[in-house]
């Protein structure tokens, strides 16, 4: 798919890896829907710097994981910008819950932002993807579901369960929407993360060092621009980190 003149959603994406992910898209041409939860400022300041690029860009704010918020994030797109034909499922929270103080209700925030909030988007543009002129969704899942590591275990149930739904959204979806999943490893630390831990990761990568958002960007544009023939895959961009 040419992402030139296309409308992509990101969701999640004022800062951070979603912010590379907008600016990526954007730099090829697609027009983009930047969903936010609380990050107002950032997102109005990419608006701007989208815009600056010679295409153009919108912000909605909205929970990912409340269908009534996910339905307004898709009729704002559409009134904004018609058709959306690129939905990118980015956003996501990363508390750590070690396992002797873990709470049911930690579980079920993990599950609703992490997996639920993934699988209403897919639900919602998807079926419009699927009754329209098609698309291409992208899910971000992470390499430590392959080899899990401890005090996330919502986090990471809820992302590999973003494994096994990529691939039944593909089957669900086909032939006019095509869905992939990315497994990043360390790509930008969160600031939770101590030095220590942050030379760990660095060091569990066959390379040897962090990735970055700009990674994660050039392979999200790769799924949805790349290849019309990928489906239902999970593409690591880890560094290595999954076989190491
Ligand atoms: N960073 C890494 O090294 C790494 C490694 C493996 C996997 N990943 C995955 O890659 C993706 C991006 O990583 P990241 O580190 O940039 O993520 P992040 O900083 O943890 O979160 C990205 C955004 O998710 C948004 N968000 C949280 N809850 C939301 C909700 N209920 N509705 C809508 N948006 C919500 C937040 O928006 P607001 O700021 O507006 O509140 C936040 O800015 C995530 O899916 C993450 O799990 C990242």
């Amino acid at each position: 798919m040419d992402l030139q003149g296309r409308t992509a959603v990101v969701t999640g994406s004022a800062i951070r890896v979603g912010r590379q992910i907008c600016l990526g898209l954007a730099s090829r041409g697609a027009r983009i829907v930047i969903n936010y939860r609380s990050s107002a400022g950032a997102a109005a300041e990419l608006v701007e710097e989208i815009r600056r690029m010679g295409t153009d860009a919108i912000a909605i704010q909205g929970d990912v994981s409340r269908s009534e918020d996910v339905a307004r994030i898709a009729s704002g797109a559409e009134q904004a910008f018609g058709k959306v034909q690129v939905l990118v499922n980015n956003a996501s929270i990363y508390p750590r819950t070690p396992l002797a103080q873990l709470t049911a209700a930690q579980w079920d925030e993990s599950i609703a932002v992490n997996l639920k909030g993934p699988f209403l988007c897919c639900l919602e543009f998807g079926r419009r993807m699927a009754e329209g002129d098609g698309g291409a969704i992208v899910n971000i899942s992470d390499w430590a579901v392959f080899h899990p590591y401890p005090d996330y275990l919502p986090y990471l149930t809820a992302k590999g369960g973003i494994i096994a739904m990529s691939r039944a959204f593909a089957r669900e979806l086909a032939p006019n929407v095509r869905v992939n999943c990315i497994a990043p490893g360390p790509i930008q630390p969160p600031d939770s993360l101590s030095e220590y831990e942050q030379h760990e990761a660095a060091a569990g990568t066959l390379v040897g060092r962090w990735g970055s958002p700009q990674d994660i960007a050039s392979a999200v544009a790769f799924l949805i621009e790349g290849s019309d023939f990928i489906t239902g895959v999970v593409l690591p961009v880890d560094g290595g980190r999954m076989i190491a």
